[in-house]
């Protein structure tokens, strides 16, 4: 059984009353407490409509209505921030989501990792190399990846740039949202060059073809896809991991339309699953503010446990609050996913279930390179719409780190990228992303598994003659 608890006032502070983990060692305090004065004088990225209106997209997803596309960058980097990277990301969202909408009929609800993904928690606190040890690289609006001892010194003043880099990225995603790149008719266009010669250009162009004609037919049939906003333009999202509270407070303004908390750094923030200890900070946080939220769940997260961060961070099980996002591993997922799904149910909890196929499955290659094989990937993927499908809940989304540049950070898929192979163009400044190609293999597989489940769910025909 769950308990509710009375719990104590919520307040943007209150967390800093709480043990924390994950928090920088940051040398002068002063400067630290200036940077957040003056980022709580800056101007909100999103407005709490915004996230309002993702929390309503997201009770369709929890009814089984919708399907979440959630990822991006493991870290953003300030360094390869610029127009072309954003533009390759959000195409390859774009072509992502068609798929997933066309192929699979089901209306998808698009949530970049973007626009302020830059805090990452660490496994260990330092990082040695020969013989020396520094403290880990935690993210760019905290420190930097050179191993350097001045690298490695978290700056406050990068918050700044983090948020900079963050509305420039975002300013351009709403250009592209709905200044005319996302009209449907572009959806030949938006294919990237590099993909041109390989196995998905050529089921992705067919697609774009029937795309193409359906438009057609609508026109012929005086209905004009321009005079109508749901195909010229689209609904984007952007999320981040909460982890740099002081940054997450210093955004945390109360909404004059409905008198709430909201945290406007970004639409959907979440908790990873190294910070969700249900008495600690950062789960203290995030149930004060109305944003929807993400909670990451790991193998040693237990259903009691889980049970108890639901009643804390979504008290009035209110549908499309909470996003469950499970990053088990392939091979552990089909044993410790079920009971987590049988309690949620048990307790009519209305959430959202997502997978992350990524932070289950990350090793390090022979060649001493971070990565995850590909196959691996889509093995959790497949296992976990499995498990839903043995227990009658519902596979809402997936979380997943990619990138629209031709990377070579995870192994496998149609190119087989191998260990070798990584060195060639190995960019990320933290987790292996899937690229371009791997991740349109991904939405495909995606569809298929959505199509099957839609039609494991039609009655069957009549059985004439049988
Ligand atoms: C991440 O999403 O980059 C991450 C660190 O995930 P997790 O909290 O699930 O380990
Ligand atoms: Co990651």
């Amino acid at each position: 059984m769950s308990m509710r608890t009375n719990p104590a006032k919520w307040t943007p502070v209150s967390w800093r009353s709480k043990p924390v983990v994950q928090v920088p060692e940051y040398p002068d305090p002063k400067a630290l407490a200036e940077v957040e004065a003056q980022l709580a004088t800056f101007p909100p990225l999103v407005f709490a409509g915004e996230a309002r209106n993702l929390k309503r997209a997201l009770a369709k997803v929890a009814a089984g209505e919708a399907f979440l596309l959630q990822g991006g960058d493991c870290a953003e980097s300030f360094a390869e921030h610029g127009a072309n990277n954003i533009r390759d990301f959000f195409r390859l969202f774009l072509q992502m989501a068609v798929v997933l909408t066309y192929a699979a009929a089901s209306p998808v609800v698009k949530v970049g990792r973007v626009a302020g993904q830059f805090a990452k928690p660490r496994s260990a606190p330092t990082e040695r190399r020969g013989g020396v040890e520094l403290p880990s690289y935690r993210g760019d609006s905290i420190n930097g990846t050179d191993f350097t001892a001045a690298a490695r010194l978290p700056d406050p003043r990068r918050q700044l740039e983090a948020y900079r880099q963050s509305a420039a990225t975002l300013n351009l995603l709403r250009a592209f949202a709905t200044g005319g790149y996302a009209n449907l008719s572009n959806a030949h266009q938006w294919m990237l060059s590099f993909v041109k010669d390989s196995p998905q250009f050529k089921r992705y162009s067919e697609l774009a073809k029937h795309i193409t004609e359906a438009l057609g037919f609508m026109r012929a049939c005086g209905l004009d896809p321009e005079q109508h906003p749901e195909l010229r333009t689209t609904d984007f999202f952007t999320s981040h991991e909460a982890l740099l509270l002081g940054y997450e407070q210093a955004f945390t303004r109360v909404d004059s339309t409905t008198g709430d908390w909201y945290c406007t750094s970004g639409h959907m923030l979440w908790v990873g699953d190294r910070t969700r200890q249900a008495d600690h900070a950062h789960v203290e946080f995030c149930r004060g503010i109305k944003n929807p939220l993400g909670l990451k769940t790991g193998p040693t997260q237990t259903p009691d446990e889980l049970l108890r961060l639901i009643d804390i961070l979504d008290p009035d099980n209110e549908p499309g609050r909470l996003t469950l996002i499970c990053r088990m591993g392939a091979d552990k997922v089909a044993d410790l996913l079920p009971p987590l799904l049988r309690a949620v149910r048990r307790e009519g909890r209305h959430v959202v279930w997502s997978c992350d196929p990524m932070h289950g499955n990350t090793i390090t290659s022979v060649s001493g390179y971070k990565t995850r094989p590909f196959e691996q990937i889509l093995k959790e993927v497949r296992t976990f719409f499995q498990v839903h499908a043995g227990e009658g809940t519902y596979p809402g989304g997936v979380h997943l780190e990619m990138t629209g540049q031709n990377v070579t950070e995870c192994t496998g898929g149609a190119r087989a990228i191998t260990d070798e192979d990584l060195n060639d163009r190995y960019h990320t400044v933290c987790d292996p992303r899937l690229n371009a190609e791997q991740s349109l293999d991904l939405a495909f597989l995606l569809a298929d598994l959505l199509r099957g489940k839609r039609e494991a769910a039609k009655p069957l025909p009549a059985a004439a003659g049988l």
